[in-house]
């Protein structure tokens, strides 16, 4: 199989797995008083001082959470809720129309069911957002706005954020600024600190980690109300027994895939430019979606002019291809891509897309067969296309 859609899932590093295998052989929970507790919360403190020291954070400010979704839902919920209760004209929360659903749909519900006003940062047509567009908000509701939440990099088209630029106009206004930098880490740089956000999410999956475990890296000053409740771990932000091993796995990918980041960058990137020359070639209407330079190494994303992107996907996966229509979240549910939609596509241009993710084990041999299998698959793509609409 040729494996596309590593921005999905990638497969674990073999230096991570050793550490979930190694740390879930061991009974102990961490939060016990007696040795076997007490090891496993030496294993979960050095983890997090790993992680802490590979995104330069403050290892007080890791807090281990499930994954992205959940990330995303206690730093978009967890700080409104904090901020409205510290003022009560605080209601007002700002995302780009370009998140991951666990960001947009948390956002959503704020709007349902706590009464939030909810702006959506319009994006150009690479799928980046404006600084501009947050500043004129924040000029014009500086008192009322709870968040800020703008992801590093988009995990359908692989536009990367000028996050930076983001988080410092909030920093400015005193107003939270949160990022996902789920599709970010082990990408691109991305460090906590210089980044300027109060809080960013992570998660092990997409960066050699075990499925099930994440962080919300939360900057110590930041209030944010808790989702779960229960025995009080981790800063009583996030309560639940820890997944000693998954965390042990997870730490060990976020240092690995952190220090090789550039190596990466540079193999996977050069994949990736020669996948995008090949299908330009092979298939000359093809269009490239997202940003030419501001882009994940991993990430390329066309359009098939007069194909469904569903139907290309299929006859792709019947001769060994893996890739994507878009987020794998999103995937089964027959919609046009919001973030494409957001970047100005129609229609029919957002149903005709796919997403080919690179990762660490990808290879020439996966580019290859690719394009041994593409031309035909967009010409069958084009004659179902063709006969669907015929009828
Ligand atoms: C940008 C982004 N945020 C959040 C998530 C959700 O992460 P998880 O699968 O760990 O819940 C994903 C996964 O597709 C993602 O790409």
């Amino acid at each position: 199989m040729a494996y596309l859609d590593h921005a999905a899932t990638t497969p674990m590093l073999a230096e991570a797995l050793d550490a979930y295998a190694a740390a879930a052989r061991d009974v102990g929970n961490p939060s016990s008083l007696h040795a076997a507790g007490r090891y496993a919360r030496r294993l979960v403190e050095e983890s997090r001082e790993r992680i802490a020291a590979a995104l330069n954070a403050r290892p007080s400010e890791v807090v281990f959470t499930s994954g992205g979704t959940e990330s995303d839902n206690l730093a978009i919920k967890g700080i409104f809720w904090a901020q409205r209760a510290a003022s009560l004209n605080r209601t007002r929360v700002i995302a780009s129309a370009v998140e991951h659903h666990a960001v947009l749909d948390a956002v959503d519900w704020l709007g349902t069911h706590e009464g939030a006003t909810v702006d959506l940062l319009a994006v150009d047509d690479t799928g980046a957002v404006d600084p501009g567009r947050l500043g004129g908000l924040i000029d014009r509701y500086r008192d009322e706005i709870a968040v800020v939440s703008v992801q590093w990099a988009n995990n359908e088209v692989g536009t990367v954020q000028p996050i930076h630029e983001l988080a410092r106009l909030a920093a400015e206004a005193g107003i939270p600024f949160h990022t996902d930098a789920v599709q970010a880490v082990g990408q691109i740089p991305v460090d906590f600190a210089a980044g300027g956000a109060a809080a960013m999410t992570v998660t092990g999956h997409k960066l050699g980690g075990p499925v099930g475990v994440g962080a919300l890296l939360l900057g110590r000053d930041v209030a944010c109300t808790p989702l779960l409740h229960g025995g009080g771990q981790e800063r009583d932000v996030r309560s639940g027994t820890l997944d000693t091993a998954g965390v042990a796995a997870f730490a060990v990918a976020v240092e690995m895939s952190v220090k090789s980041q550039q190596d990466y960058a540079v193999r996977v990137g050069a994949l990736r430019d020669e996948l995008i020359a090949r299908v330009r070639h092979a298939v000359p209407d093809a269009v490239f979606n997202g940003a030419a330079d501001d882009r994940l190494p991993g990430n390329a994303h066309f359009s098939f002019p007069r194909c469904e992107g569903d139907a290309l996907l299929l006859l792709l996966d019947a001769q060994g291809i893996a890739c994507s229509t878009g987020s794998a979240c999103s995937a089964g549910v027959a919609q046009p891509s919001h973030v494409l939609l957001a970047m100005g596509a129609d229609d029919d241009r957002a149903r005709s897309s796919l997403r080919f993710t690179l990762g660490h084990t990808s290879t020439i041999e996966d580019v290859d067969a690719l394009m041994a299998a593409l031309p035909a698959a967009v010409e069958r793509a084009r004659r179902a296309t063709a006969w669907k609409t015929a009828r």
